[in-house]
C-alpha cells in the first residue's frame, strides 16, 4: 500500500478508512496474489491493499451496480461531475423536498448515480434498505452539500478508482459471502469484514450467529490464507466469538477512536481485532501469549497496544 489511503467515492456506516494501514500491514500477499473480499462494503480496504487481481463481492446490489458502471465506464467522474453540480443546485434550492424526491427516484429506477447522490447528501453517509428493498435514510439536511469543494472531492475519488479499474483485473459480483469464498482458489488472499452480530438496520447488511457460524466454517476448510476484521471488546461489552468459534485461529489487536456525534467528549475506544489463520509476522509484535489463552485486554486502557495470540 502506498501511504496516502484513498477514500472510495461511497460511505457506509462502519468503514474501515482508520484501520486500513494496519490491515495493510498484516496481509500477507505478493503481487500475484488475487485479493478476494465477500463484504466490500464502500470498497476502501481492497481498493487499497488489492493488487492487479481482486474478486469483490458484496450482497448489495447498488454498490456492486456502482463500481460495475464506473469500470464499464458507464458512469466517468466527467458524468459525476456534471450531474451532481445540476442535481445540487436543485437541492440548494428546494433541500428535503428534492432529496426525496430522487430517493422515490432511485427506488423505482435503481440508477447507480441517484444512490452516489443520495449516500453522499442522506443523513450520517448511511446505506440501508428496508424489507421491500427501499432506500430509507432521511435526508442529512445539508441542502448546500454539493458545493464546488465538495463535488471536486468525490470527482477526484472516482478519478482515482477509473484508473484502477484500467490498470487492474478488478471484478465485481453481487452475490453472498458462501459464494465468494467457494470461489477462492489455495493462492488467494480472502479479506472478511462481515457486519456487527445483531445489528439488523439493513435488509441486506444484517448478520446472526448462524453467519457467523457458517462463515467460520468456510474460512477454516478453505485453502486460502483468510484475514477477519472484527471488534475485540468496548468499554461495556466483549465479543464472546473470539473465544468460541474463532479460538483456534491467530489474533491481533489494536485500540481503534470512533465518535458518536460530533463533539470531541463522545469519542469512544474500542479495541479492534484482526483474526488470521496464519501466524503474523510483522515487527511491531510485542509478545505471543501461551497457547489456549486469549489476551485480556484493560477495558480502559488508552495505549495503542498490538498483539498477538494463537490457540490450538
Ligand atoms: C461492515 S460492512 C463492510 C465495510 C467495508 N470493509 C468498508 O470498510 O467499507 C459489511 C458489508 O457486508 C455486506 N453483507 C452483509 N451480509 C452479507 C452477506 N450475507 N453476503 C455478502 N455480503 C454481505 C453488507 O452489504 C456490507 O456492505
Amino acid at each position: 500500500m502506498k501511504n496516502k489511503v484513498h477514500v472510495p467515492p461511497i460511505k457506509i456506516q462502519g468503514i474501515k478508512t482508520k484501520l486500513v494501514p494496519w490491515i495493510s500491514e498484516n496481509v500477507e500477499i505478493t503481487e500475484n496474489t488475487r485479493w478476494v473480499e465477500p463484504f466490500l462494503g464502500s470498497g476502501v480496504v481492497g481498493f487499497n491493499v488489492a493488487r492487479k487481481n481482486a474478486l469483490f463481492a458484496d450482497s448489495n446490489p447498488h454498490t456492486i451496480a456502482f463500481y460495475n458502471q464506473l469500470k464499464d465506464k458507464k458512469i466517468t467522474s466527467s458524468i459525476v461531475k456534471q450531474f451532481l453540480y445540476e442535481e445540487g443546485k436543485i437541492l440548494s434550492e428546494k433541500g428535503q423536498e428534492y432529496y426525496n424526491y430522487v430517493r422515490a427516484r432511485f427506488n423505482e429506477e435503481q440508477n447507480p448515480i441517484d444512490f452516489l447522490f443520495l449516500n453522499r447528501s442522506c443523513f450520517n453517509g448511511m446505506i440501508r434498505f428496508n424489507r421491500k428493498f427501499k432506500f430509507n435514510v432521511p435526508y442529512g439536511h445539508k441542502p448546500q452539500r454539493f458545493a464546488q469543494a465538495y463535488i471536486t472531492k468525490i470527482v477526484n475519488q472516482i478519478k482515482y478508482l477509473e484508473l484502477a479499474f484500467e490498470q487492474n483485473n478488478w471484478e465485481f459480483k453481487c452475490q453472498s459471502f458462501e459464494d465468494t469464498i467457494k470461489e477462492a482458489n489455495t493462492d488467494d488472499f480472502i479479506y472478511c469484514d462481515p457486519p456487527y452480530i445483531g445489528r439488523h438496520v439493513d435488509y441486506y447488511d444484517s448478520w446472526d450467529e448462524e453467519n457467523e457460524l457458517r462463515l467460520h466454517e468456510l474460512l477454516i476448510n478453505s485453502e486460502a490464507k483468510f484475514m477477519l476484521s472484527t471488534w475485540d471488546n468496548n468499554e461495556y461489552r466483549k465479543n464472546e466469538y473470539l473465544d468460541t468459534v474463532w479460538k483456534n485461529c491467530y489474533k491481533l489487536n489494536k485500540e481503534h477512536f470512533y465518535h458518536l456525534g460530533a463533539k470531541e467528549s463522545n469519542r469512544k475506544p474500542m479495541i479492534e481485532a484482526l483474526i488470521t489463520n496464519y501466524k503474523i509476522t510483522e515487527k511491531q509484535i510485542v509478545e505471543r501469549q501461551p497457547k489456549s489463552q486469549y489476551i485480556q485486554m484493560d477495558l480502559f486502557t488508552t495505549i495503542e497496544k498490538k498483539s498477538t495470540q494463537h490457540c490450538v
